[in-house]
Formats: structure tokens, C-alpha cells, sequence
């Protein structure tokens, strides 16, 4: 599939799942130790960019709870409608992850939740240039990612657990891939955890969480 027809039916899919994906994002994360660790490192008023932020839930926290100055953005138009309408007074944008429009330098860090995955594995190293470019020397990025759990996981498409009828295109990616595309756009791996699904409510694969800074 061409990557214009794979983001579209990303977009689509994300337009028929946007009000059950906010009411599973409600009923509770089991991410957020990592996130809060990922947090400390920023002090009140730093400028967060959370990207692929879907309905905002988590950079409106980042705002009312640790005082960051966050923009999100998301490249659904429906996500990107819920998250204002949701969340009033939060800066989101609609934008593209690969093709992000912000001066060089612009960000102490950059959040990434689950968003990467849905792009196809040959666009990672770009992104990953993007991403350094618009953080600041040595600012921080946060990635969680969707690792195999054995060799027969590939890429494609996967029906999505809270509505098996829309399948969703998730990028399959290991420790081992992702650390060197990172060394490679000029990042230092600062830390690598994981957790196990928990198979009702989320897709069948190692959760991957990546926090890497940008070199000097
Ligand atoms: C699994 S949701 C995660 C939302 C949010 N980060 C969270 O964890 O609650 C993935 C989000 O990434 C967005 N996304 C996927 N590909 C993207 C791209 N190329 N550019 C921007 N956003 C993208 C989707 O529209 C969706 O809102």
C-alpha cells in the first residue's frame, strides 16, 4: 500500500473510532508511571510538543498538572476536533508528525504516545530527523511504541480492540530497531522500558517506551 493511501485509512479509521477512543483513554492509562518519570525531567513553563496527541487528554494534563506550555498536534481532522472541543483552552493544531512546522529549536521536548505506530516503518528515520531538529540542544523525546512479542508479529493491519470491525495499521518495531534509528538522527538513548499488554483492552504487543536526548 502507497504511504498516501496507508495515512488515509489511519485518518479513517481515527474518524470512526474518535468518541470510543477518548471514552478507553478516560477510563484509565496504564502508561502513566512512565510518562511521570518522563516529566520530571522538565521544569514549569518548558514548551512540550505532543505529537500524534489524538484527544488531548494527555497534554491537557501535562498543562494543568506539571504547568507545561504544550502544543499538541494530530494529523486526524476528527481527533483534532474532538481534542479542541474537549479541551478549550489547549493549543492543537492539525499537522502531520513527518512534516512538522516549527522553527528549528523550538521545543525542550517532544511526546510521542503511540503515534509513531502508525506510520510506516520506512518513514521512522525522517520523523526522527524532524523531531531532532525542533528540539532545543539536548531536549528530550518520549516515545512509546508497539514492540513483537515473537518473530510471526509483522506490521499491518490489526482489528482494533474496542471495535473489531475497523482494522488499524500499526508499525511493529523492537528495541533494537528503533535505539539505532534514534543514535542515527543524532539522539543518545537515555532510557528503555517495556510492559506487557494487557490483552482486553489494548493490542497484543510489548508496550516499548523509549527516552532518548537530542546531542548537543
Ligand atoms: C493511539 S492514538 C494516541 C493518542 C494519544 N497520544 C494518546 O496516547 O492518548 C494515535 C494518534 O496518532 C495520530 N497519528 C497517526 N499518524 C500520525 C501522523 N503521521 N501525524 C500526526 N498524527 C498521527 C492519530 O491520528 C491518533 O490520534
Amino acid at each position: 500500500m502507497k504511504t498516501d493511501d496507508l495515512s488515509r485509512s489511519v485518518q479513517d479509521a481515527y474518524k470512526q473510532i474518535a468518541k470510543s477512543y477518548l471514552k478507553k483513554v478516560r477510563s484509565g492509562s496504564l502508561d502513566h508511571r512512565f510518562i511521570e518519570k518522563f516529566l520530571t525531567l522538565f521544569v514549569p513553563g518548558q514548551k512540550l510538543l505532543d505529537i500524534g496527541a489524538g484527544t488531548g487528554e494527555m497534554s491537557a494534563e501535562m498543562v494543568a498538572h506539571h504547568q507545561l506550555d504544550v502544543c499538541a498536534i494530530d494529523f486526524s481532522k476528527d481527533m483534532v476536533r474532538l481534542a479542541k472541543k474537549e479541551h478549550p483552552g489547549l493549543r492543537v493544531r492539525r499537522m502531520d508528525l513527518r512534516k512538522l512546522l516549527f522553527p528549528s529549536k523550538t521545543f525542550d521536548g517532544v511526546f510521542a504516545m503511540y503515534s509513531l505506530i502508525h506510520i510506516p516503518e520506512g518513514d521512522v528515520p525522517d520523523a526522527l530527523l524532524g523531531i531532532n531538529r525542533v528540539l532545543k540542544p539536548r531536549g528530550y523525546v518520549y516515545l512509546a511504541l508497539q514492540e513483537p512479542r515473537h518473530r510471526m508479529q509483522k506490521d499491518g493491519f490489526y482489528p482494533v480492540v474496542y471495535n473489531r470491525k475497523i482494522n488499524m495499521f500499526i508499525n511493529l518495531i523492537t528495541e533494537k530497531e528503533m535505539t539505532a534509528y534514534l543514535r542515527k538522527a543524532g539522539f543518545k538513548i537515555i532510557e528503555v522500558s517495556r510492559r506487557a499488554p494487557h490483552v482486553e483492552t489494548e493490542y497484543p504487543f510489548t508496550k516499548l517506551f523509549i527516552v532518548a536526548q537530542k546531542k548537543r
